[in-house]
């Protein structure tokens, strides 16, 4: 199968969050199973440049007031996949993916917008179509909605059908409905049935609504968000969708995550040889500013995104109590500054307990994963969560909510069987009962150890939701051409 992704963030390239991931390595685990795969993504300043492909000096992307120019560079081809650059300095040569000093950039509507139209027109100066485009969440859901409302008599597009995943429901797209004309769409696009919510554009409703097939990265998470506890106002039309709506739990990549190989971590180990575990524990704590580390006291660990998403709040509601027990927490993050404040604030009053590095850093990423003997995820929502699936590979115990890709992967310990420990109740208490579960089964080094194990053993390895995609592919290409566009198409 010929394979296009279109995405706004991939490892090497570029990198806020688990899309980058997903996005890096699910393309490999797809060429690997013999499928032709692309991705594109733009060179953003943190993206090393490609070099210049000479056949597409430049496309012409007719938005806002004006005309824009976009050039195509090559990333260069890494385990069978084919990795293109779409560079337009004016909207991706910025510090920041997609915000600045917390807040959107203006013209993100426009610069997703050229991204898109550029993907699609790159598509074009190709020797053949692909069959699939494969987006990726509101950033590249005006491809879907370009195809199916701007490109619907295109006879180069005719074969190929479009996937879109969502990768989180809480960030939509949403614009003012002056917008549509500025990236080139008709007012008529702004109804009830196609891009209106609440007064807006919406444009993730515009990829759900406008692609064949609609995937997210839990099971649990697929069902979740046609409810309206999670459905962040798009359950109707996620339900609307139910019969080509999937939730496929993500792969990790173990050849970037594997305590055994990882080059950035104080010492290797393996469930063989667990000796480097303890090794790595030291090194963390003292990086971390700890004075003479009690390697018996056991260290949570923490690495994420500051968002209201990742549920630190609760932390706020016992931090009292959690500091009052015999433990470490060692955090890493950036994003809302309540949450940096509140995480500051803790160093400072316990700093022999809690440390806190606010910054984006992989390589304390990964060693915070092999140092950490338990990896808290309390979040509110979490459509699959890349960090637990990491932490079992690494022996560092998850201890999470019970929502979306974290229930579908963690299974609970019970002296003997089961990989984490897992609360239900957004409630503090809650939180922290579950906090001292874990700390007492840390008291238990035989059982402990088992319990390590049974995640260490576990395989999260991309083929098997590779698999799953080319199902979700298969379905999509067999969509009769008639049913291909879900919203009633307006472009006159
Ligand atoms: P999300 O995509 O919602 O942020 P995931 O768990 O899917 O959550 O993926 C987060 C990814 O980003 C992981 O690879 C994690 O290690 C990485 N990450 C998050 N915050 C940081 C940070 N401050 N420094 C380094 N890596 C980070
Ligand atoms: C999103 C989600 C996260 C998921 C990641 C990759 O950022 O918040 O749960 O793991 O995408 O799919």
């Amino acid at each position: 199968m010929r394979i296009t992704f279109a995405a706004s963030e991939g490892v090497p390239f570029s990198k806020t969050g688990g899309l980058a991931d997903v996005v890096g390595a699910l393309p490999k685990a797809l060429a690997a199973a013999g499928h032709e795969v692309e991705v594109l993504l733009p060179r953003y300043r943190m993206t090393k440049p490609g070099a210049p492909l000479p056949n597409c000096r430049s496309v012409t992307l007719p938005l806002g007031n004006g005309f824009h120019f976009a050039s195509l560079q090559d990333g260069g081809v890494a385990d069978g996949v084919h990795t293109y650059l779409v560079d337009c300095p004016e909207f991706f040569d910025r510090d920041e993916l997609y915000t600045e000093k917390g807040q959107d950039y203006p013209d993100n509507h426009l610069r997703f917008a050229a991204f898109s139209l550029a993907c699609l027109e790159f598509m074009k100066r190709s020797a053949n179509p692909p069959e699939i485009i494969h987006c990726h969440d509101w950033q590249a859901a005006l491809v879907p909605i370009y195809l199916r409302n701007l490109y619907t008599g295109d006879p180069f597009f005719a074969d190929t059908s479009v996937v879109f995943t969502i990768h989180n429901l809480g960030y939509q797209g949403l614009f003012p409905p002056h917008i549509l004309p500025a990236v080139g769409l008709h007012a008529g696009l702004f109804t009830i049935d196609g891009l209106e919510f609440y007064g807006k554009v919406n444009l993730l409703k515009g990829g759900i609504l406008f692609s064949d097939f609609v995937t997210t990265v839990s099971h649990k998470y697929a069902e979740e968000i046609q409810t309206p506890e999670f459905g962040c106002g798009l359950e109707g039309v996620l339900q609307t969708r139910a019969s080509r709506l999937e939730g496929i739990v993500n792969g990790v990549d173990y050849d970037a995550w594997d305590p055994a190989t990882d080059k950035l971590i104080a010492a290797n180990y393996s469930p063989q040889d667990l000796k480097g575990k303890e090794v790595c524990k030291k090194a963390l704590l003292e990086k971390m500013g700890v004075t003479r580390p009690v390697l018996t006291r056991p260290v949570i660990g923490i690495v994420s995104r500051f968002a209201t998403q990742k549920g630190f709040d609760l932390i706020a509601g016992v931090a009292e109590q959690l500091m009052a027990m015999d433990l470490y927490i060692v955090a890493l993050g950036t994003g809302e500054p309540q949450y940096e404040e509140l995480f500051r604030s803790l160093t400072a009053k316990y700093p022999q307990k809690f440390r806190v590095k606010v910054a984006y850093d992989n390589t304390l990423a990964h060693q915070i994963e092999a140092g950490a003997d338990m990896f808290l995820m309390p979040s509110r929502y979490e459509p699959c969560g890349l960090n637990q699936i990491y932490s079992m590979k690494y022996g560092t115990v998850p201890v999470a909510r019970a929502t979306g890709g974290l229930d579908d992967t963690i299974e609970p310990f019970n002296g003997r069987t089961g990989t984490g420990f897992k609360f239900a109740d957004y409630q503090p208490e809650a939180l922290l009962g579950v906090i001292h579960q874990a700390v007492n089964f840390y008291r238990q080094p035989k059982v402990w150890r088992v319990l390590m194990l049974n995640g260490m053993q576990k395989d999260f390895s991309w083929p098997s939701s590779a698999k799953q995609y080319i199902k979700v592919y298969e379905a999509a290409l067999k969509t009769p051409a008639k049913m291909k566009t879900a919203a009633p198409a307006s472009n006159s």
